[in-house]
C-alpha cells in the first residue's frame, strides 16, 4: 500500500500572521523566528480568524496520528507500505518506510517545522524525510497514474476484498479536518472510491483500518 494523506493542514506560520500577537508571544516562548513556526489551531486560534479556508488549516495533530498509525504498523514492518504527505499548499513529503516518527507530539512539531522550513530531515546524512513543492496531480503520476481513494459516500466493500484491494494500491484519505477535497478530479478519475462503515471518520480512524484490512489480506495479523 502506498498511502497518500491528501490536502493535510500542515503548514508553516503563513506570512500575514507573522506579527499577531498570539503568534509573536508563541515565537518568543520557542525560541524561534515566526515564519519557521508550524501553524497548529491549539495554539493560533485567535490568530487564525482571518485566514482565508481557515477551518482547513492548522491541524498537524492529524499528520501526526496517520503518520504513527502508518509507520509503526506490522504492514510497514513488513515492507508493504510507504507513506506521503500532501499539504494544503502543495508540499509533497516523502516518509522513508524506516523513519521512526517522534511519538512526543511537541517533538514531532519541532520535526516538521525542520522539515518545511530545510527540506529534509535529519539535514545532515540520508534523509528519512524528505519535503519538495509538488502538486497532488503531479505526485499521483510519478506513482503510476492509478489510485483509490477512501471517502465517506464511497462504495461500501466487504473488509477483507477492501483489504485486498487497498494492500497493492495507492491509496488516498484526505488529511484535513472538515469539508471535502479541493482537488475534485481526484474522485471522478480514481479506479474506485470506498467507505468504511456508515459515517464520516477522522482521518487515523481511516488509516488506522485501511492499514488493518490490509494486513489482514496480506496474512501479516
Ligand atoms: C476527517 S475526514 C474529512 C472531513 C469530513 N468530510 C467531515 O466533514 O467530517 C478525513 C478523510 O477521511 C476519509 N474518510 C472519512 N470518513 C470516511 C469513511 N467513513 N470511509 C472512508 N474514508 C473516510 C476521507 O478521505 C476524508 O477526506
Amino acid at each position: 500500500m502506498i498511502l497518500v494523506l491528501a490536502e493535510a493542514a500542515l503548514e508553516l506560520m503563513p506570512r500575514e500572521l507573522w506579527r499577531h500577537p498570539v503568534v509573536v508571544k508563541d515565537a518568543s516562548r520557542r525560541g524561534k523566528e515566526p515564519g519557521r513556526l508550524l501553524l497548529d489551531r491549539a495554539r493560533h486560534h485567535r490568530a487564525m480568524a482571518a485566514l482565508r479556508a481557515s477551518e482547513r488549516r492548522g491541524r498537524p495533530d492529524i499528520v501526526h496520528m496517520c503518520v504513527l498509525a502508518f509507520q509503526y504498523s506490522l504492514l510497514n514492518a513488513a515492507g508493504r507500505g510507504s507513506m506521503f504527505v500532501h499539504t494544503l499548499n502543495d508540499v509533497v513529503i516523502r516518509i522513508r518506510p524506516d523513519a521512526r516518527p517522534p511519538k512526543n507530539y511537541n517533538n514531532f512539531v519541532g520535526l516538521m517545522e525542520q522539515l518545511l522550513a530545510e527540506g529534509r530531515v535529519p539535514p545532515q546524512g540520508e534523509p528519512l524525510m524528505i519535503a519538495e513543492r509538488k502538486g497532488l496531480g503531479d505526485l499521483l503520476k510519478e506513482l503510476g497514474g492509478r489510485w483509490v481513494v477512501l471517502h465517506e459516500r464511497g462504495r461500501r466493500e466487504d473488509p477483507l476484498e477492501l483489504g485486498r484491494i487497498l494492500a497493492d494500491s495507492v491509496v488516498v484519505v484526505g488529511g484535513f479536518p472538515h469539508g471535502d477535497f479541493e482537488n475534485k478530479w481526484l474522485l471522478e478519475e480514481a479506479a474506485g472510491v470506498y467507505r468504511i462503515g456508515d459515517r464520516p471518520l477522522d482521518a487515523w480512524q481511516v488509516v488506522a483500518r485501511a492499514v488493518a484490512f490490509a494486513e489482514i489480506a496480506l496474512g501479516l495479523v
